[in-house]
């Protein structure tokens, strides 16, 4: 049987060199020698390239506590300017510091052992002798927190808890430095507090008799969201004098109730005031009170065109230390009257200056977000709040 097999096979090779043409040793030879470089050139670049992975054996994987070391904690250092050279900022240890840009001085307000502070919010106050501190926050809305207030004393390390006088409880819905000295204003169950400096008792400057539907001073769910973007609904004259508030009245808008499932048995509602179209929506009022002297509030009242009717207020500004533009925009927003209050009477016109400036203007002011106005009220500039139309615009009124 093999031998057979062979000579088979010896017969077909030999049939296949008589039929074919001859084959090109040579060719075949250098073919297979370019090939074999070509193979060794790739081994070799292979060898060469591939990075020495032996380091990485011996360090330990990616555990679930390296998640919770500090190294993989993003640090929020709060930075926020305290005039044109200095900025207050948390470092990741949990110390308040000042840093000059100037002469690259940097100086320790707080140290981190008089309170956990990398969870805290803190605002120093604008002479920078002290610094507001707020815990135990609560988050409420998007921007909006509830939290436990303590005023610090840079000079002599003491801590003060905020609250108003008549109560113990320390839980407040906003608090913040006014822009002189260490003036204070906060908002404790809708009612806005101020303290003419962090030693004085607070004095109460609205009394909306427990009514959980009025706020004071602060957005309600519409104007967070919806109207101002922001929770303050109270703006402080340069000079410290005046404060400029909100009163959102919500007595006559429906509720939105959501459920919270918090890990309890069962949900917890979430109650709040939440307009829809037909609805009623809150009534908005502006009030200046006066801060230096007796205390006396004045209601700055819309223009005639909007006084009978629903409206929103969608922005207040001061432009002196006596007077404000606020702008007044009707249920539909199809109309919005821009006006400069005047905060020693009261009285909002929208004539003269502002009434030519509208009627050239309309389509543009009813889109601006937050003109700001030139000194001498001839010019205003758009400021460029929002960034899906960052442009300026400066007109002139004359
Ligand atoms: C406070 O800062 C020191 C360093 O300055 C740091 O060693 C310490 O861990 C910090 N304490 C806290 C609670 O972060
Ligand atoms: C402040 O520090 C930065 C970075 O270290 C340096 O470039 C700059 O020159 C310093 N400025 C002064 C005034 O020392
Ligand atoms: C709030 O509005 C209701 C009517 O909707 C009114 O009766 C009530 O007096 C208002 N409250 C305040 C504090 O203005
Ligand atoms: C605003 O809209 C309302 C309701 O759609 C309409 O009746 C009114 O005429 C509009 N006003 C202006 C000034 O366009």
């Amino acid at each position: 049987m093999i031998a057979t097999t062979q000579q088979n096979m010896t017969t077909e090779l030999d049939l296949g060199s008589s039929d074919g043409p001859p084959r090109n040793w040579k060719g075949i030879g250098i073919a297979m020698v370019v090939i074999l470089a070509v193979m060794s050139l790739v081994i070799l670049s292979v060898v060469i390239l591939t990075p020495d992975e032996s380091h990485l054996l011996l360090r330990s994987h990616l555990t679930m506590e390296d998640l919770e070391s500090d190294e993989f904690k993003v640090h929020d250092p709060c930075a926020a300017w305290l005039n044109n050279n200095e900025v207050a900022l948390r470092t990741r240890e949990g110390h308040v510091l000042t840093f000059t840009l100037k002469n690259n001085l940097t100086t320790t307000l707080l140290d981190n052992s008089s309170l956990d502070l990398t969870s805290a919010k803190f605002q120093v106050s604008a002479d920078k002798r002290f610094v507001l501190l707020a815990y135990n926050i609560q988050p409420v809305f998007s921007q909006s927190f509830t939290a436990s207030y303590a005023i610090y004393s840079v000079a002599n390390g003491d801590l003060l808890e905020l609250s108003p006088l008549e109560r113990e409880t320390t839980e407040l819905q906003y608090a913040s430095w006014g822009p002189q000295g260490n003036q204070l204003a906060f908002v404790f169950d809708g009612d806005i507090y101020y303290k003419p400096n962090a030693a004085s008792n607070p004095l109460r400057l609205t009394s909306t008799d427990e009514d959980q539907k009025v706020v004071n001073g602060l957005s309600d769910w519409t104007y967070e969201e919806e109207v101002l973007l922001t929770y303050a609904a109270h703006w402080w004259s340069m000079d410290g004098a005046r404060l400029a508030y909100l009163r959102i009245n919500n007595s006559a808008t429906p509720v939105m109730e959501i459920p919270h499932f918090l890990g309890g048995l069962y949900p917890s509602n979430m109650i709040f005031p939440y307009p829809k179209a037909g609805s009623s929506i809150p009534s908005v009022s502006l009030f200046v009170v006066n801060l230096y002297g007796p205390a006396h509030t004045l209601e700055m009242l819309p223009p005639d065109s909007l006084r009978a009717r629903e409206n929103y207020i969608s922005m207040v500004s001061w432009i002196s230390s006596t007077r404000l533009s606020v702008r007044w925009l009707n249920r539909a927003q199809n109309q919005s009257v821009l006006c400069v209050c005047e905060a020693t009477t009261g009285a909002c016109s929208e004539d003269s200056l502002m009434k030519r400036m509208l009627r050239v203007l309309h389509n543009v002011l009813h889109f601006m977000k937050n003109p700001s106005f030139h000194n001498d009220l001839q010019r205003f500039q758009r400021s460029p709040q929002n960034r899906a139309s960052l442009f300026y615009q400066l007109v002139e009124l004359f």
